[in-house]
């Protein structure tokens, strides 16, 4: 609780140094060494004349940000008696508000605006049309108390709650059978107060399954941009099932371990998804693209198609920057990965499956990525043996074949490469072309592969194991493999 009242962005000081100096004025010596740092601060920015240290000087309370206008109406959350306090319920100011919004459809549509404040709240759902502003300093908190989570029916792809068997916790922020929903602001924050639900789930006290911070199922034409999503219960971003989303400038952020499952964005049986310009450092995954789990999936037969992820700067201690799986059963394909940065992570890209998933990974194309202190680099993993119950069909392999990986540059990996295919799913049409990773560790088990069938284009380091053809620059073949089968899987290092 402290730390979501403690603003954290960008007009903290005009909040931090009134109550700093109502808290120091019990203790003299500190309020004149406090004053010393002020006056030090403010002569420093002076005199290097920074626009921001003279900001700070002449202006303490810099004006509000005027808010656009995106829709033909809008409306402050204070119309429907919202009240910012962090401790008065808001849920049917929401209510309200969005049931207003519904009602302007044939007129464009409608805005929702959340001035600075706290804005408490349980889940609400969203409707078609609306844009929903976050203004700076803007704040909404999603109550900690599981009372106050309405239950819905397990995702149909999943047939589980995921964690729990039948129904789970919905989302914060839901929405369903929408089309036109924007979520938008001045870099306000939604924020899940996760902390709660972290703790009880390690201590098993939850009956059902997390449930997400914003999720969206079977919609259109979404837009998340330009605010912070922090502290998740469960995945932040899950868009299930949706068409044409873009995911552009958002902050992504919870603890990189003890907050478990934060995913930072979750595509799940989505086509026409962009997500570029983020930031995220999370305790799960930082993208996972996914299509459903196991029989429940490959019924449901929905896959993740025609991503575009670019531009992310990612950090996931426990898990991978970015994912594919482990849930693929309806299938993925058609993916670009690019201009990735992936830091002090277990691991940067990951595709991830098991035999029971069905489905395909097809056509997946990485380019530009760049590893900076990272345990494993490149991984892909055939034996990710979660299930959803024993009626998953053992016999039902996933396909995996077309991934490509091109300029990964990096420092401090220890294992640059792992691709682990096995007799069951084995790797096919494999690429890697322009790569050079700084290791960290042993120079044996660095390139690790097994049942896996590809080709190098041009010299890359470290050298490729032995299962994979070597080409030229000019795409002649040099060397066949003979030894695609082979396994130098090393789970030791
Ligand atoms: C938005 O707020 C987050 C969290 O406070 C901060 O880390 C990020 O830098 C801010 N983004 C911008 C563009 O100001
Ligand atoms: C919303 O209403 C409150 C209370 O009337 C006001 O202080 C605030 O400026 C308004 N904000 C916007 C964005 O209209
Ligand atoms: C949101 O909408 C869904 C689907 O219509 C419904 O099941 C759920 O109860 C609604 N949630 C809230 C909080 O109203
Ligand atoms: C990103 O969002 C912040 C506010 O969250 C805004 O100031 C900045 O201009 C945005 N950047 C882009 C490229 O849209
Ligand atoms: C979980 O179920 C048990 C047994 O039915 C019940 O005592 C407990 O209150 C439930 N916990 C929650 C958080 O719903
Ligand atoms: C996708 O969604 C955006 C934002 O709502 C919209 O402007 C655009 O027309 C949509 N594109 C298609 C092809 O429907
Ligand atoms: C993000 O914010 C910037 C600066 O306010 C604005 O120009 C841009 O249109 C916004 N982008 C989106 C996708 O909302
Ligand atoms: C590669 O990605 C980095 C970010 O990780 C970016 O700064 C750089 O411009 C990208 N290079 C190209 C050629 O797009
Ligand atoms: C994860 O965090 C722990 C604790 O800060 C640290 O010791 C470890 O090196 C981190 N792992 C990676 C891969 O950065
Ligand atoms: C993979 O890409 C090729 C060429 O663009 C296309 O023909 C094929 O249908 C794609 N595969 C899938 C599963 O989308
Ligand atoms: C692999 O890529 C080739 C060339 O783009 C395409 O013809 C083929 O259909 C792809 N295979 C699959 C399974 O998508
Ligand atoms: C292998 O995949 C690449 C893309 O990664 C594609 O261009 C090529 O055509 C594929 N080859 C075959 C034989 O499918």
């Amino acid at each position: 609780m402290l730390e979501t009242l403690t603003p954290t962005n960008g007009h903290h000081h005009r909040r931090w140094v009134p109550s700093t100096i109502t808290f120091l004025s019990t203790h003299k010596t500190l309020l004149i060494a406090f004053w010393m740092v002020f006056f030090f601060t403010v002569f420093y920015s002076q005199r290097d004349a920074s626009p921001r240290g003279l900001l700070i000087f002449r202006r303490a309370f810099p004006p509000p940000r005027q808010l656009p206008k995106l829709r033909p109406v809008a409306f402050n959350l204070t119309d429907f008696g919202g009240v910012g306090d962090g401790v008065t319920l808001n849920t049917a100011a929401f209510e309200r508000a969005v049931t207003a919004i519904s009602k302007l459809r044939k007129k464009g549509g409608g805005q929702l605006n959340v001035p600075p404040g706290y804005w408490l709240t349980a889940p609400f759902n969203l409707t078609s049309h609306m844009t929903l502003f976050l203004a700076e300093g803007a704040v909404i908190l999603g109550i900690d108390d599981e009372k106050y989570w309405p239950l819905m029916p397990p995702l149909p792809s999943y047939g589980y709650g995921r964690e729990r068997p039948g129904p789970r916790y919905g989302s914060l922020i839901h929405g369903q059978n929408l089309k036109d929903v924007v979520i938008t602001g001045h870099n306000g924050t939604i924020n899940g107060q996760g902390q709660t639900w972290w703790k009880k789930y390690r201590q098993k006290l939850l009956n059902h399954t997390r449930g997400p911070l914003v999720q969206i199922m079977w919609s259109s034409d979404i837009v998340i941009s330009n605010i912070t999503l922090r502290n998740s219960p469960f995945w932040t971003v899950h868009p299930y099932d949706c068409k044409n989303v873009t995911m552009k400038n958002l902050t992504i952020l919870a603890p990189i371990f003890d907050a478990p499952n934060t995913d930072g964005i979750d595509p799940d049986s989505c086509e026409d998804m962009v997500i570029e310009d983020c930031y995220i450092s999370v305790g799960d995954d930082g993208v996972a693209i996914k299509s459903g789990w196991d029989q429940y999936g490959i019924t449901y037969g929905k896959p993740s198609k025609n991503i575009l992820i670019r531009n992310l700067i990612v950090r996931s201690n426990v898990s991978a920057g970015v994912s594919i799986g482990s849930e693929m059963s309806g299938g993925v394909s058609n993916v670009i990965v690019e201009n990735i940065h992936v830091w002090n992570s277990r691991r940067a890209v990951r595709i991830k499956t098991a035999p029971g998933r069905g489905g395909f990974v097809q056509n997946i194309t990485y380019r530009n990525l760049t590893f900076d202190n990272v345990r494993v680099g490149i991984v892909i993993k055939t034996d990710y043996n979660e299930h959803p119950d024993e009626g998953f069909d053992p016999k039902a392999a996933p396909i995996l074949e077309n991934i490509s990986y091109s300029t990964v540059h990096g420092e401090g990996v220890r294992v640059p490469v792992r691709i682990h295919g096995s007799e069951e799913i084995p790797l096919r049409n494999i690429t890697f072309r322009d790569m050079s990773i700084g290791i960290t560790y042993k120079k044996k088990h660095i390139f690790q592969c097994a049942f896996v069938q590809g080709r190098v284009i041009g010299s890359i380091f470290p050298a490729p194991c032995d299962n994979l053809d070597l080409y030229d620059e000019q795409g002649r073949l040099v060397r066949r493999s003979t030894s695609q089968n082979i396994s130098d899987i090393d789970y030791d290092f």
